[in-house]
């Protein structure tokens, strides 16, 4: 019968058997898949083992710090890569979404591909695949899309000659979570919601700058973190707030304002393949809209979005 506990055990027997001495390089995402894998791969080749994790600058506020840290202190052989800027040139002016999305992916596998030469002699990709991924693996999203549009444009990047270990990938995703739970994982790690690789990046609709992503983290922060004191965050499949490239008239005071608008989505779902909007309680949405508003420089205006998926998508973009 399969526990995480057998599975664990037979994996880890399996991964040394199979990658005796050699070094493998694995991206974190700060997502439940590569952690857990990183963490069987750390068990069973130790600082063979090199995690590379970059800051795309499209992470959630402080994010990036706080994951990088709670895998240092998992013993994690982990290099933190800060290429926010080389994001932030690569989207200048881009306002179609595939555009964003691609840009996204070749600056990843740019930097990743980088890293990767950095660590002498691997020989492996560790990758946190799992089964529906494999079973999925037409899907029109996600990293392998991306990997495929790089190929068409030029060579394989080097990090991709390399031979693949994916020691999740006869998983589904609450298998994958109870064997994070098996191996100790940090809850808030396990418990995460899903986060589009492409972050906030398609979270603000038209073009990206670092001081739309800042204002979009402030007012995602406070929602998140609402949701997590209210006690409702585990009962929400996805949610986040979108910055929207439209701005209205508001009143501070004796002056008019006019400056954007920030909408909040959470979304019950099972798979993302459909959802439907969470109905939040009123007190809890009032709290949140004041919050953003009073706190968040630049926002005079905050709707919920009350849109099912289909015919509506979880993200705007
Ligand atoms: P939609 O918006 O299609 O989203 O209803 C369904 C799920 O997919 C996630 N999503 C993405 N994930 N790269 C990703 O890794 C992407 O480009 C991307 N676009 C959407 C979305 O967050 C939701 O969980």
């Amino acid at each position: 019968d399969w526990t995480p506990d057998s599975f664990i055990e037979t994996t880890i027997a399996e991964l040394k058997a199979k990658l005796g001495n050699d070094k493998v390089v694995l991206g974190l995402s700060g997502g439940v898949d590569s952690s857990v894998a990183a963490v069987l791969l750390h068990q069973a080749i130790g600082a063979n083992l090199h995690c590379i994790f970059v800051d795309n600058g499209l992470l959630r506020k402080d994010e990036y710090q706080s994951v990088l840290d709670s895998y240092q202190h998992m013993g994690l052989n982990i290099k933190g890569i800060d290429a926010k800027q080389r994001f932030y040139d690569a989207l200048a002016g881009l306002t179609d979404p595939e555009k964003k999305r691609k840009a996204i992916g070749r600056v990843f596998i740019e930097v990743f591909d980088d890293a990767a030469h950095e660590v002498q002699g691997v020989s492996w990709l560790g990758q946190g695949t799992i089964y529906p991924d494999v079973i999925e693996s037409i899907s029109v999203k996600g990293p392998s899309a991306t990997i495929k549009s790089h190929h068409n444009v030029g060579g394989l990047p080097d990090f991709m000659k390399l031979k693949v270990v994916e020691p999740l990938n006869t998983l589904f995703k609450d298998e994958v979570r109870r064997v994070g739970k098996a191996l100790g994982i940090d809850p808030n790690i396990l418990g995460r919601h899903p986060f589009p690789g492409p972050g906030l990046a398609i979270r603000i609709l038209g073009d990206i700058t670092p001081e739309k992503v800042d204002i979009l983290q402030q007012a995602d922060a406070i929602y998140i973190n609402n949701l997590r004191s209210a006690g409702v965050y585990d009962s929400v499949w996805q949610a986040g707030a979108i910055y929207l490239p439209v701005q209205s008239v508001g009143v501070m005071g004796d002056e008019r304002t006019y400056e954007n608008v920030i909408c909040l989505r959470a979304v019950e779902s099972l798979d993302g393949m459909t959802a439907d909007w969470c109905h939040l309680p009123y007190n809890l949405l009032a709290k949140i809209s004041n919050e953003i508003i009073n706190n968040v420089k630049g926002i005079n205006r905050v709707v919920y979005d009350i849109s099912s998926k289909p015919p509506a998508t979880i993200e705007w973009e």
